[in-house]
């Protein structure tokens, strides 16, 4: 029997329930298609900073390192430990030194869900570089404190690392409808957005059977509102696909439904699956948090284990739940009442 094992880090606020969620639904379809889920738990959150100045151990990349995949609550507690601190010592280190440079985030509004546009049929994947761009960490401040303070952030595009984003763009629209959005700013960038416009038509020739636009962020922000269903694959740099995918969680009805993957392809380290939201402090006590976004991202996980009939049926119980309207709207269902009736789909 196939076994997986998988490192839980529920992290910050609603994190930890969305986790144990999600963990129940995901043991629940792993039992029904005959493959075991071994889970081990790291505390690693903002309360673990305050107990010892760190997010994660010394080694906690090396102790994540031999798991099958990492499966992310949400990290963040702002009243205490500053978001800049909390980010870049646990969730962002995690997706950089696992080479986990795709994020992907599939917007499509599941059954039952009123989302605030007209468009209903909208299925849109949003590939998100992960790694460098403009999220590189690559700075500094000077003259601190000063009137003559200066701050340089410079985002950082190489040439391995934008054409394997894109190729995996390509690769995900050969797989589905064939249609590739290319998303820059390269009428205003004119060094790193013109560069990123470059590989794309190079690359272009590889894929003839892909039809490859592309758009400026700002003309994409609209049409991701305006005309959502001429969309298939979108391919964009890290701080612009940052952007696009809350703006893809706002028209699939709210981050309560956004689910991720970060995905090494080369499957040389774990990859890791976290829902798009954050660890929302207002509602952390009140246990209306939607574990759909986390569910959806194991779901995700399943299919990235190799286990697609697991994950279907993950996806067909999420959606015969949905159906009902049970948990589509933000705070009507509690947490346990979704994770139950999604629980009994299961099978
Ligand atoms: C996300 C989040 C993170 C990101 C933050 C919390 C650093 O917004 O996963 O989209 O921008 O990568
Ligand atoms: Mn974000």
């Amino acid at each position: 029997m196939a076994s997986y094992r998988i490192a839980l880090i529920p992290g910050d606020g609603i994190g930890g329930p969305v986790i144990a969620a999600a963990w129940a639904v995901l043991q629940a379809a792993a039992k029904a298609e005959g493959f075991t889920l071994a889970a081990e738990s790291f505390p690693w959150s903002c309360a673990y900073y305050l107990e010892t100045g760190r997010m994660m151990p010394e080694d906690g990349i090396e102790s994540l390192r031999g798991f099958d995949a990492i499966l992310l609550g949400a990290v963040g507690w702002p009243q205490t430990v500053p978001d800049s601190v909390s980010l870049h010592g646990l969730l962002l280190p995690i997706r950089k030194a696992f080479v986990q440079y795709a994020n992907i985030r599939p917007h499509r509004l599941l059954p039952g869900v009123q989302g605030p546009l007209r468009a209903e049929t909208f299925d849109i994947l949003c590939i998100r570089e992960n790694t460098e761009g403009e999220y590189a960490g690559a700075g500094g401040r000077v003259h601190q404190g000063s009137a003559h303070e200066v701050a340089v952030e410079t985002s950082i595009f190489t040439r391995a690392g934008v054409e394997r984003i894109l190729r995996f763009g390509f690769e995900q629209a050969r797989a589905r409808r064939g249609k590739l959005a290319s998303v820059t700013k390269s009428n205003a960038q004119k060094y790193s957005m013109v560069f990123w416009d470059e590989i794309t038509d190079l690359l272009a020739a590889d894929y003839p059977d892909v039809e490859v636009t592309r758009y400026h962020i700002d003309a994409m922000a609209a049409r991701m509102v305006m005309a959502p269903e001429s969309l298939d694959v979108v391919v964009a740099s890290n701080l612009f696909g940052d952007i696009l995918t809350d703006l893809g969680a706002a028209i699939q009805g709210g981050l309560g439904f956004a689910a991720s993957a970060n995905i090494d392809p080369t499957r040389t380290s774990p990859s890791m699956f976290e829902p798009v939201h954050g660890s929302a402090p207002d509602i952390a006590a009140l246990g209306i948090a939607n574990p759909i976004a986390s569910i959806w991202s194991g779901a995700m996980m399943l299919e990235h284990l190799g286990e697609p009939a697991a994950a279907k049926r993950v996806m067909r119980a999420v959606e015969a739940v949905t159906a009902r309207g049970i948990g589509t709207r933000p705070g009507q269902d509690k947490t346990d009442a979704i994770t139950a009736a999604i629980l009994s789909a299961v099978g």
